[in-house]
């Protein structure tokens, strides 16, 4: 355990060695600020344009530590305890094991025929020149799996609804599955919160809803920002307490796909029982460092504790952490993701951050997954990590901005490596959830 104290303090005094930004400004960025600093991003309006550089966004933050508590001494890195293989126990062919392979066919939507693309994620309207990316279909070891069928869908869902529960990248999702669906008819917006960030459309004619609900910590959460995104104080995390936004809902839903992490990393104040507890990088503070695994194996082990107890009679899948794909530096220190082609199996590993967010994920679903299996709840993995680690030209970039290097062709832009091009990979996971759902009536 030790070693590991001392692996996490020689990895940051070598990312503070040789990045001058840290020094220049003074301050310590976690090494995955950018996760933060998008998802801090206040949803905008689909239409409307924010110039805003995320840098402002950003909370300050510090190394991460690691729990030194020893009962959490089961993180551990590399993975482990999930076994791969391309055929499951019960002879079904595992989606998530397989390839990118070259693709003829065109999206289904396009820069300007979906109305629901958030400018950000807009890669195609803000001048990405190249279209490779576009080109690629996941393709499963052991079975095909087909484009998703937007009438059949649809179809499928009649009188049903669907809720994605997380943070930026299940907007990032759902904006992709709108997109696809609206081929076929109109999603009209049925409800918004304030922000934009929990939202409902409805397709009238099959009577389908599906909803985006904000809860990036799936627990409750106080975060403490202004209008601009800037946060002016620690989040406060009860880990004891699921968020309300989803719970209150929970029972409304046919189908769910959770997820959580990266949020984890920012500097918390962590509550059990409304007494603090501890926190995670609050230098201010005189807590206890519990470390960001703590509370987020705490957290999702809650979650899947409510979710197998619930006799809930659909279908919810947990949806795994997405990596992102900084080259060359950090989002803060020049980083680039400008790649036109998918990479090959073991190019990009997962940072050690994700390593241990995936660790505890999966290692807290398997053990829910046999309790749900025993309580009759249809609880599923929904694994796109290594399908979207192979895809480190799917991201904005720097086309994020709207013609970024319009004024000049040199000029310093902060790249978004972590959400999607729309249309773009992200696509391919509604391919998967058309699979997974077509499954479930067979
Ligand atoms: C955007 O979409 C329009 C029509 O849908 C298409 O003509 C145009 O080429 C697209 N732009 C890019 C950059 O692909
Ligand atoms: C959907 O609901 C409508 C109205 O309640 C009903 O007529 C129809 O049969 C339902 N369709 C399906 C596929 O459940
Ligand atoms: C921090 O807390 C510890 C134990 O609660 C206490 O002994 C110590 O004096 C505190 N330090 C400061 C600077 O308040
Ligand atoms: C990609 O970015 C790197 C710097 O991170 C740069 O050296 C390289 O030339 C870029 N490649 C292209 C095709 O722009
Ligand atoms: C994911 O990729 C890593 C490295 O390429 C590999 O070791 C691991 O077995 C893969 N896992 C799955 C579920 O495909």
């Amino acid at each position: 355990m030790v070693k590991k104290m001392y692996s996490w303090k020689s990895w940051w005094r070598s990312v503070s060695k040789n990045n001058f930004f840290v020094l220049k400004f003074g301050v310590s960025i976690l090494l995955v600020g950018l996760g933060f600093a998008l998802l801090y991003n206040r949803s905008s309006d689909f239409s409307s344009v924010s110039d805003t550089p995320f840098l402002e966004n950003t909370q300050v933050s510090q190394p991460p530590l690691i729990s030194l508590n020893s009962q959490e001494s089961g993180d551990q890195i590399p993975s482990q305890g999930y076994e791969v293989k391309s055929i499951d126990s019960s002879g079904k062919c595992n989606l998530f094991v397989g390839d990118w392979v070259p693709y003829q066919g065109e999206p289904l939507y396009t820069n300007n025929s979906c109305s629901f693309i958030e400018e950000h994620q807009n890669c195609m309207k803000n001048g990405r020149p190249d279209k490779d990316y576009l080109h690629w279909r996941w393709n499963p070891l052991n079975c095909e799996l087909p484009r998703l069928e937007p009438e059949r869908f649809l179809e499928l869902m009649k009188n049903k609804s669907l809720a994605l529960i997380g943070d930026s990248i299940s907007r990032n999702h759902v904006q992709s599955l709108l997109c696809m669906l609206s081929t076929v008819e109109n999603a009209v917006e049925v409800y918004h919160d304030e922000e934009y960030k929990s939202r409902r459309w409805i397709f009238p004619s099959y009577n389908f809803m599906v909803s985006v609900i904000w809860s990036p910590f799936l627990a409750k959460a106080l975060i403490f920002e202004d209008v601009n995104g800037v946060s002016t104080s620690e989040i406060e995390l009860h880990l004891d307490e699921l968020d309300q936004s989803w719970t209150k809902q929970f029972d409304t839903f046919d189908y769910m796909i959770f997820s959580s992490g990266k949020w984890f990393i920012k500097g918390t104040i962590y509550y059990e029982n409304n007494h603090i507890l501890g926190c995670h990088y609050c230098p201010k503070r005189n807590f206890t460092e519990l470390g960001f695994n703590f509370a987020f194996r705490r957290v999702i082990n809650n979650v899947f504790d409510y979710i197998v107890q619930s006799k809930h009679k659909g279908i919810i899948f947990y949806r795994t952490l997405t990596p992102d794909h900084f080259e060359n530096g950090q989002w803060f220190s020049g980083g680039t993701c400008n790649r036109s082609l998918p990479s090959k199996g073991g190019e990009f590993e997962l940072n050690e951050m994700d390593q241990y967010l995936r660790n505890i994920e999966l290692g807290e679903l398997e053990k829910a997954l046999r309790k749900a299996s025993e309580n009759g709840v249809n609880l599923k993995l929904f694994d796109v990590t290594n399908l979207s680690l192979l895809r480190p030209d799917g991201h904005p970039g720097p086309y994020r901005f709207f013609q970024p290097f319009a004024k000049d062709k040199n000029g310093e832009v902060i790249n978004d490596c972590l959400h999607w091009c729309l249309p773009g990979p992200i696509d391919y996971w509604n391919d998967l959830l058309m699979e997974m759902v077509k499954d479930t009536y067979a």
